[in-house]
């Protein structure tokens, strides 16, 4: 088969990073794009020295104007992979519909706009493929991240209607579910009220959540990028079904979840992590 060109969005670090180096590693002819990609400059340096095939691009997802001129210089795009995302973090009381809207224009409407900007030519070609980078957070929503969770629910829900959709076409939609990933995402996720140590009924909350999330993940996350990157390749290359949940934490989370009723479900997440909020 011809080389397959893929878009991979976010790909000046963590999660995008390691996805574009393997891609390239791999033969594919890859553009990665954020918003600053100078920051991957390294990338972009390691892969013109091994004569792979890695191009990086400005592009901003919330931007019509933007992703249209990236999309330009790219042409036919044969593998979309939306993973550019970040964090609104805080009590729901505590945000505004400032909030809400920032974090789904970059976790909702960025992967949309693209989606939609990719999908007539595929469906012309009668081939592709687009993986959506969700998360643990899409299939059970915690305390302080009802935000960035409902976001990444509304990236699960748009997935499994094109799913659907386009299948028909040729076209194959595959969502990935990481659970906690060591890269600078906590760093880069904006903290609102509590979260950012503000004055707050919900101040106990936020202790309790910390130690409960070191519960789940002993000593912070183990699961690396590459292992992430991986399974996004995985999915490209095998791809047989819709969801791909990865690490330890995420398995367990979203296998009980699936198992139990919410109640159940509820109990025993609680019991496990010592949550009596
Ligand atoms: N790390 C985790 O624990 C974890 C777990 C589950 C799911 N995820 C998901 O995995 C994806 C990647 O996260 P990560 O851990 O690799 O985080 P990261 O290291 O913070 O990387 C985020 C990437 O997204 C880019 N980005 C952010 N806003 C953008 C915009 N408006 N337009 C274009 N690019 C944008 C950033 O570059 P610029 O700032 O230069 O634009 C960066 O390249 C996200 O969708 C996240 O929700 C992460």
């Amino acid at each position: 088969m011809a080389q397959q060109t893929v878009l991979i969005t976010g790909a000046s670090s963590g999660i995008g990073k390691a996805t574009a180096k393997l891609l390239a590693e791999k033969g594919y002819r890859v553009f990665g794009a954020a918003r600053r990609p100078e920051v991957a400059n390294d990338l972009a340096d390691e892969a013109k020295s091994k004569g792979h095939d890695l191009t990086l691009l400005s592009m901003d997802v919330r931007d019509d104007a933007s992703v249209k001129a990236g999309l330009d210089k790219i042409g036919e795009v044969d593998i979309l992979v939306n993973n550019a995302g970040f964090a609104v973090d805080g009590p729901l009381e505590e945000m505004t519909v400032a909030d809400l809207e920032d974090q789904f224009a970059t976790n909702v409407s960025g992967p949309f706009r693209l989606i939609t900007a990719v999908l007539p030519g595929m469906r012309q070609r009668g081939r592709g493929v687009i993986v959506n980078v969700s998360s643990i957070s899409g299939v059970v929503a915690s305390p302080l991240n009802g935000i960035y969770s409902s976001s990444k629910w509304a990236l699960e829900a748009l997935s499994e209607s094109l799913h659907f959709e386009v299948g028909h076409f040729g076209i194959r939609i595959h969502i990935i579910e990481p659970g906690s990933v060591e890269t600078p995402f906590g760093d880069n996720a904006r903290r609102v009220g509590a979260a950012a140590g503000n004055e707050s009924p919900y101040h106990d909350l936020i202790e309790q959540w910390e130690t409960a999330q070191e519960k789940l993940n002993p000593g912070g996350s183990t699961t690396q990028p590459e292992e992430v990157a991986a399974v996004i390749v995985d999915a490209i290359e095998n791809g047989d079904k819709l969801r791909y949940p990865v690490g330890n934490d995420a398995n367990m989370v979203i296998t009980a979840r699936k198992n139990m009723d919410f109640e159940a479900f509820e109990s025993v997440m609680r019991q496990q992590l010592g949550l009596t909020w």
